[in-house]
């Protein structure tokens, strides 16, 4: 995790995070569809997108791909929606996700809600780590066979 830092993304990063997108998700090429990169324009300048950058030059992977990012933003109940996290498969086990949760949950003054896959074990173990709990199984949330946790935080264990 040394080789990289977390920060605040800037809105020129939008490329790089969303060419991490489209090779984040590798198990389910037929039902997941990447965020466009027209969206991660608007969020990089106005939700909060975290991004993992090379700490210097030797830990650079593809020059146009983000090695990790996060997205969060407020929903319509003041509460904080984390939408995404997502590292490079050539990163992972290596502490980028903690490194960007914990940053996230520290700028995150509410309630923190997401949706996960009841079957992405890594993600679902990452947030029960840092607190989350399931406050309801959505069958269907997206077509009928792609079930979710909708997972939520109250701001303890970074307290
Ligand atoms: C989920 C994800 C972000 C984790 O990132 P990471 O940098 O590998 O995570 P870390 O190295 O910080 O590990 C954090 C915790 O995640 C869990 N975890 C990570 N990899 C795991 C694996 N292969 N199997 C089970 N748990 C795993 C563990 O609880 C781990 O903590 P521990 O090492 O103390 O046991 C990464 O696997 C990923 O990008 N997956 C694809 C995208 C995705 O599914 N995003 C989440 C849904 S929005």
């Amino acid at each position: 995790m040394s080789e990289y830092k977390i920060e605040v993304a800037a809105p020129q990063d939008f490329l790089s995070i969303a060419a991490l997108d489209r090779i984040a998700w590798p198990d389910a090429p037929d039902t997941f569809i990447p965020d466009g990169e027209h969206v991660w324009r608007v969020w990089c300048e106005y939700a909060v997108v975290l991004i993992a950058r090379p700490s210097s030059d030797t830990a650079s992977l593809e020059s146009d791909c983000a090695a990790g990012a996060l997205v969060m933003f407020p929903t319509v109940a003041g509460e904080m929606f984390l939408h995404k996290i997502m590292v490079h498969p050539s990163c992972r086990g290596a502490g980028i996700g903690t490194a960007l949760m914990q940053s996230a949950l520290r700028r995150a003054a509410s309630t923190v809600l997401l949706t996960v896959d009841p079957q992405n074990s890594p993600a679902v173990r990452l947030y029960e780590g840092f607190g989350f709990y399931v406050r309801e199984k959505c069958d269907g949330f997206y077509r009928p066979h792609e079930d979710r946790y909708l997972m939520e935080y109250y701001g303890t264990s970074l307290a």
